[in-house]
């Protein structure tokens, strides 16, 4: 297909301008699955151009995908290059989990080593960072040599021999995400459910694993503001699981305030790295130990959630997480060593304008301070800085004295410094009475 020029598409289904299917996305109409493939294949190919597609996104954000859309959408995106049959290939059940995006989300620096020191194979394709919230492959990115780009071939070895393996989406596996991931990302097109369920599923679906935790994020500094619009995000994306045969479970879990402490790439690592020893924060480490213990009780393990959680503790505790996750940064190139990470040139203190209870830590607005000290990108090729970003020293629910310190800042400059300082402390709502407080995990669907 081609931006106005009518031609035979690589898929011998006729004569349609991408024009033209923006209009009747944008009026509501429901367009035949072939048309949208066509559509996709060939902005993956290149033949049409971003601004067609970010209009077309655009049109989706607004109109929403039936049913059938987003099936059609996600087997564009999943044909769009290679696929990998992990589970046949290594004969074993793959377990696989995804976050739909949130505040200070290193889950899977944490949770693969768990999963793979257990013994059960952890391979999985992850995003770059999205809007506010920062994307795994930044993370890894941050660690000095690891690199995200891995032959098929060499994706297979690692995961025989140390049963973990991350990537990114490349030319060939998944290009179709790879593009509209980081168009969507700069075009005001992420929140959309069809838009999230076949970005993610594609990747899932890519790579042939067998039973996949999804977790998606909910609150305000999530794509999902409300449980009602994640649970329609969880049914999308096990209705495109079912159709594949894989086994999904989705877990709904809180993103009103960051997940863990620390918001931007290096920092971030640091916190997984404590958890693996057992000194994470106790929401992080609920989520990583929670997570852990759903991929254990679904793979071939044969365990109960209650001896997949002992064992995803036994896990941490012993060290073989800890141990396993050198062995991958190692595999992939990069160095382990917790000293090598970059530090920021400067770190400013976020002091309490008065005593109280915290009762709330906006998530986004802590998201966005990160994003404006350098930890996000505005263009698509951005770069972006790895050593900045936020450490939330007290969350919602502590008590803290007037003077002593809410957050850190680490920052590049002392303008964006500033800056950031004061977008945390206005992110911080201190008041006389302690908040209602819920824990991290707030629904399951789907799965057992
Ligand atoms: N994660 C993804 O992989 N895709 C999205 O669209 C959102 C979060």
């Amino acid at each position: 297909m081609q931006v106005d020029a009518e031609r035979q598409s690589g898929e011998g289904a006729g004569l349609i301008r991408a024009a033209e299917l923006i209009e009747r996305k944008r009026d509501g109409q429901e367009l035949p699955g072939r048309e949208i493939a066509e559509l996709v294949l060939a902005y993956a190919r290149g033949e049409v151009p971003d601004y067609q597609l970010a209009a077309f996104c655009m049109a989706v954000c607004f109109q929403g995908l039936s049913t059938a859309e987003t099936f059609a959408l996600t087997d564009a995106m999943v044909r769009s290059g290679e696929t990998i049959d992990l589970a046949t290939m290594l004969g074993r059940r793959v377990v696989d989990k995804h976050s739909t995006g949130g505040v200070g989300d290193k889950t899977t620096l944490a949770v693969g080593p768990i999963v793979a020191s257990c013994g059960v194979p952890f391979g999985k394709i992850s995003g770059r960072g999205l809007a506010h919230t920062g994307g795994t492959i930044d993370k890894l990115e941050a660690i000095p040599g690891f690199t995200v780009e891995l032959s098929r071939e060499q994706f297979l070895s690692q995961l025989r021999e140390i049963g973990l393996g991350v990537i990114g989406t490349t030319a060939n596996l998944v290009p179709a995400d790879r593009k509209l991931y980081a168009l969507r990302n700069v075009t005001g097109t992420i929140d959309s459910v069809a838009l999230i369920a076949a970005s993610i599923m594609s990747k899932k679906l890519a790579t042939g694993a067998s039973a996949i935790v999804l977790d998606i994020k909910v609150g305000n500094g999530a794509f999902m503001k409300s449980i009602e619009t994640a649970r329609a995000l969880a049914e999308a994306m096990v209705a495109l699981g079912r159709r594949a045969g894989r086994e999904v479970t989705c877990l709904l879990t809180e993103m009103d305030q960051p997940l863990g402490r620390a918001v931007g790439y290096a920092l971030e690592v640091r916190e997984a790295l404590a958890t693996l020893r057992g000194e994470g924060p106790e929401d992080f480490t609920e989520l990583v130990v929670e997570l852990s213990a759903r991929l254990l009780a679904m793979s071939d393990l044969g365990v109960d959630q209650a001896e997949a959680r002992r064992l995803a503790g036994q896990a941490i505790s012993s060290g073989s997480a800890g141990r396993t996750y050198e062995r991958w940064i190692r595999a992939q190139g990069g160095d382990p060593d917790e000293s090598k990470l970059l530090r920021a040139s400067l770190i400013r203190e976020v002091r309490s304008p008065r005593s109280g209870h915290i009762r709330r830590l906006d998530a986004r607005a802590v998201g966005l301070a990160a994003l404006h000290l350098g930890a996000g990108r505005r263009r698509k090729d951005d770069p972006i800085d790895h050593a900045v970003g936020i450490v939330c020293l007290r969350k919602r629910g502590d008590v803290i004295a007037e003077g002593e310190p809410l957050a850190e800042i680490h920052a590049s400059d002392a303008g964006s410094a500033d800056e950031a300082v004061n977008a945390v402390a206005a992110a911080c709502e201190i008041g006389d009475e302690p908040p209602h407080q819920c824990g991290v995990l707030l629904e399951t669907l789907g799965g057992s």
